[in-house]
This record gives C-alpha cells, structure tokens and sequence, in this order.
C-alpha cells in the first residue's frame, strides 16, 4: 500500500475525538516528516550496497568487529537475562540478524519479530535466513519512522501487548536520537510482560573508548560525503537510569564493560520491567 494511500486508510480510523481538519493536518504532517525520517532508511539502504562490496563474505554488517566479539555481547546481554526460555520478542535494527540468529538457536521456541528502518537490511535478512523467515521463526518488519506508534501499532496487530519477553537492539539505537528512542522505550513498556527484559547498547561519551569515537568522527560530520555510516547520538548512564527508571524498568545493568573485553564504547543496558502499570499513563503520548 502507499504511504498516502494508508495514511487516508487511517483518517477514519484515528481519534474519533479530533475534527476532520484536525486529522487531515496530522496526515499532511506526517507525509512530510515521513520523508525526513525515511532518508534515515535511504541511508542505510545505500550504506548496504557500499558494503556488498566490503564486507566479509558479502555480508553488509560483518564488517563490524568479529565473531568472538558478538560472542562475547551475547553472553553478557542475552544469556545471563534468561533468553533461552523467551517465546516472544522483538529486536529493533536487526541488521543482518548476527544477534536475531544467536537468539533462535538458544530458545528454539522463540520468535523474533525484526522492526528495521532499511529495507536493504531487511532483504538481507530474508536472503541469509530464508527457511527461519519461511518457518515464521522470523517476522520481518519494515518500520516507516513516521509515527511514534508505529512499534506499538505492529506490537498490537500482533496480539503482542505484555506478552513479550524481550526487546532488545545492539549496535542499532547508538545511531537514534534519544527524541526517537523514547518511543520505542516507551512501546517496550507497554509491551513486554512483567520481568521481561529491555536489552541495548548505546554510546556514552563519558567513558574513554566513547570519548575518543566523538573526537574522531568530528570532522567527518562536517563532511558528509566522507561519512561511512550514520553520525553516533549519545547518552550517559544518569539519562538511560532516569529514563528506564521512570518508564518502570528496575536498571540491572548500565556500564561500560572492562577494556580487555575489546568492546569498552558502549553502554551495556539491560533493564527489566518490575512495574508495569507505571508505563500504562504515557501511552498517550505515543497515539496521535
Ligand atoms: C549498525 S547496524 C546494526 C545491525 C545489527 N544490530 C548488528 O549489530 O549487526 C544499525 C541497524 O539499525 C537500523 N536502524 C537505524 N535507525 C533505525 C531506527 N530509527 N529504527 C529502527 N532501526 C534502525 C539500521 O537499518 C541497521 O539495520
């Protein structure tokens, strides 16, 4: 369906509070915004065909670190927060899905629902895990960005709503302002069932390693064409705290890992959902 044609399809549907007017203006802002947002999948789209050329074995995303060292993620952030027993969980920026295949192989039941802005990305995907994509063990999901209830929207036409076990999203969320991110922190909230489990890397420049990315990407932004992929948004460890914290998340674990774990950048978050009713009072800031 095109955009314009669903974005009509819902006029009907929305708040039956907001006057037509009302409605129309929503869908003209969000034809317009959509389009800012929709170059941030362009980006990544082009930022694919680039690195066909590149990557090892042909795989756009390979090209970042190494298997021990996505090895390494997997253990610290998934194994250690009961991934094995997951059914239901949804990753945001799967990529190629180095994280998405690590998951199904340790819960055999599990199904990951992969939301991603690139649909580069997303056929990528389905051309190196077509039979789990086949199987439904994959749902690949092309995000739009152009409404902060998309997640939501998906998650509920899912029958998702406090049923999964987790959310999680690495080296992904360190490219998304915490202006966006905020809706898919406030939709994991609505969405993960009690104890479930918020799982995410993100980029702090206090620390040494995030410090130095920030230093040397500098001149880069001002020369967009040098760029070899999105510019880095960052937080720190007080944010991410106050955020989850207010959002019902107990925060086990917001660091930085040791240095000999050749993975020291980023912030290594892990939330877990202790107080779900506390999320229930912001979904209204994500429907339009
Ligand atoms: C650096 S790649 C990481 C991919 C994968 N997680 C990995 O570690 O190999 C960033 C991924 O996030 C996706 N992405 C970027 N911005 C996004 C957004 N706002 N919402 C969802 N996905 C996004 C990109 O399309 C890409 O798949």
């Amino acid at each position: 369906m095109s955009k314009l044609s669903r974005l009509l399809s819902e006029l009907g549907a929305g708040d039956s509070t907001l006057s037509t007017r009302r409605r129309a203006q929503i869908i003209l802002q969000r034809l317009f915004h959509g389009r800012r947002q929709r170059a941030v999948g362009d980006t990544w789209d082009r930022y694919v065909q680039n690195a066909l050329g590149y990557a090892p074995d042909g795989v756009p995303g390979d090209e970042w670190g190494a298997a021990r060292l996505w090895d390494y993620r997997f253990a610290e952030l998934f194994q250690l927060y009961g991934v094995d027993a997951w059914r239901q969980a949804v990753e945001i920026g799967q990529g190629s899905g180095k994280y998405t295949e690590r998951v199904l192989q340790a819960s055999p039941r599990v199904v990951v629902h992969c939301l991603d802005v690139s649909r580069e990305f997303l056929s990528l995907l389905r051309r190196k895990h077509g039979a789990l994509c086949e199987a439904g063990r994959i749902q690949p999901v092309l995000l739009h960005g152009d409404r902060a209830d998309e997640m939501l929207r998906y998650c509920d036409a899912q029958g998702l709503r406090r049923r999964l076990d987790a959310v999680f999203s690495i080296d992904a969320m360190v490219h998304v302002d915490l202006q966006f991110l905020i809706a898919y922190l406030v939709t994991a909230s609505l969405c993960l069932r009690r104890g479930g489990h918020l799982i995410l890397t993100l980029a702090d420049p206090t620390t040494a390693r995030g410090f130095e990315k920030l230093l040397r990407d500098m001149r880069a932004m001002y020369l967009p064409g040098t760029r070899k992929a999105p510019q880095f948004q960052w937080v720190s460890g007080d944010i991410v705290r106050h955020v989850l914290g207010a959002l019902g998340f107990a925060v086990v674990r917001c660091d930085a890992p040791a240095p000999e774990s050749s993975t020291p950048r980023d912030l290594f978050v892990v939330g877990r959902l202790d107080d779900p009713a506390r999320a229930d009072g912001f979904e209204r800031y994500l429907a339009s």
